[in-house]
């Protein structure tokens, strides 16, 4: 019997989403661990409890481990030159999202990936999630009809101990830059591409450089309308982190309790992560009008559920062998960059921003 075919990965970066990788790796077949790079103690300690081998910086993992590919899981900034590096020596990447600070760097590693022909994952880990999976092959599949809108509610409250750091309190850190990504990335790829937007942001809670709440007005180019509130510093469950279970970090409320996407169309609607389908269900020869006099039936859907962090590290050890192609790779990566960036310059200059 042969062994199927494993990706050597080395893990540049082993904070907070590194360790999310390392467990995720540990569950996902084809892909194997093979070197931690980071010069925190925090790092050798982690590298130590996996068995893996550890080096204080990331070009002294290349030598050692000659891997197939890099999870590259540092501060933003370091993203694109470490990456660079990797793409020279033909080793594909997974980059956390935000790909980068600004669209043209964004753009600039898009760009020599490209004609590199190395591929670049970006770590929107949400699209590996099976409930958003299912929730876009129901759109796809046109089971929600004519797309009408879409209501996404991203409220939750981080600890004041959160904000005791004064980078957390400056501008480029708060929510809309953090958290907001996420929602644009889910909101692209589950329901289509976004054509112009407007924003309010407001700091009144907490008084920060950075705003605490803000609301997003956006038009999708299928001609779906679709709004964004986002805070926090709201005590509310309206979250995908609070309500989806995806990350155990996160106080969950119980299952089917609370909500935090709603998308609409002219033949149903469908709330996640519930996955919840409500559809006017009498097809009869005697069918009644429908209409708001009329019942809606709703429905769970059936899904499997499935680890994103897990399925992602699958995902990226099929993509370094150029068995499956990035499920989101670097210019869509910079869409949502682009997009998310333009919710605070929007919400500065007052007026729509559209997008080609
Ligand atoms: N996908 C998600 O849901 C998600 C969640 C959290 C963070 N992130 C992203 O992951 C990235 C890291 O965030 P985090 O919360 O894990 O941060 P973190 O501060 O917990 O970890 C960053 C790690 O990078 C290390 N590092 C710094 N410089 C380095 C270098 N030159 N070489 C190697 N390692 C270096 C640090 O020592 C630290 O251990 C960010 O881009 C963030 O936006 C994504």
């Amino acid at each position: 019997m042969s062994t199927p075919p494993v990706s050597r990965v080395g893990l540049i970066g082993a904070g907070a989403i590194g360790r999310a990788h390392l467990v995720g790796a540990a569950g996902a077949e084809g892909v194997a661990i093979v070197g931690i790079a980071d010069p925190s103690p925090a790092a050798q300690a982690l590298a130590a409890e996996f068995s893996v081998p550890w080096f204080s910086d990331y070009r002294a993992l290349m030598d050692g481990t000659q891997p197939d590919g890099a999870i590259i899981a540092t501060p933003n900034a370091l993203h694109v030159p470490i990456a660079l590096d990797f793409i020279a020596e033909r080793k594909a990447v997974l980059i956390e999202k935000p790909i980068t600070d600004t669209v043209e760097e964004g753009l600039r590693l898009a760009n020599i990936a490209h004609t590199a022909d190395v591929p670049v994952l970006v770590g929107h880990h949400r699209r590996h999630n099976s409930i958003v999976g299912a929730a876009r092959a129901i759109v796809q599949q046109g089971r929600l009809g004519t797309l009408v809108s879409t209501s996404v509610l991203a409220t939750f409250l981080k600890p004041d101990s959160y904000y005791s750091q004064a980078w957390r309190r400056s501008l480029g850190a708060g929510p809309v830059l953090i958290n907001l990504i996420h929602e644009i990335d889910l909101l692209r790829f589950v329901c289509g591409e976004v054509e112009s937007l407007q924003a309010l942001t407001s700091n009144a809670v907490r008084g920060f450089e950075v705003e605490d709440t803000a609301a997003v007005l956006l038009r999708l180019k299928n001609g779906a309308i679709a709004t964004i509130i986002l805070s926090d510093t709201a005590a509310a469950p309206w979250a995908w982190d609070l309500t989806s279970g995806e990350n155990p970090a996160f106080a969950q409320v119980a299952p089917g309790q609370a909500d935090s996407h709603f998308i609409s169309g002219t033949e149903g609607s469908l709330t996640l992560p519930s996955l919840r389908l409500w559809r006017y269900s009498d097809h009869s020869e005697n069918a009644v009008e429908r209409g708001w006099k009329k019942p809606l039936d709703s429905a769970q859907q059936p899904f499997d559920r499935s680890n994103p962090y897990v399925e992602q590290m699958r995902h990226f050890g099929a993509v370094i062998r150029r068995e499956e192609q990035p499920v989101a790779d670097a210019f869509d990566a910079t869409r949502t960059l682009e997009v998310t960036l333009a919710v605070r310059a929007a919400a500065q200059v007052g007026t729509s921003i559209s997008f080609r």
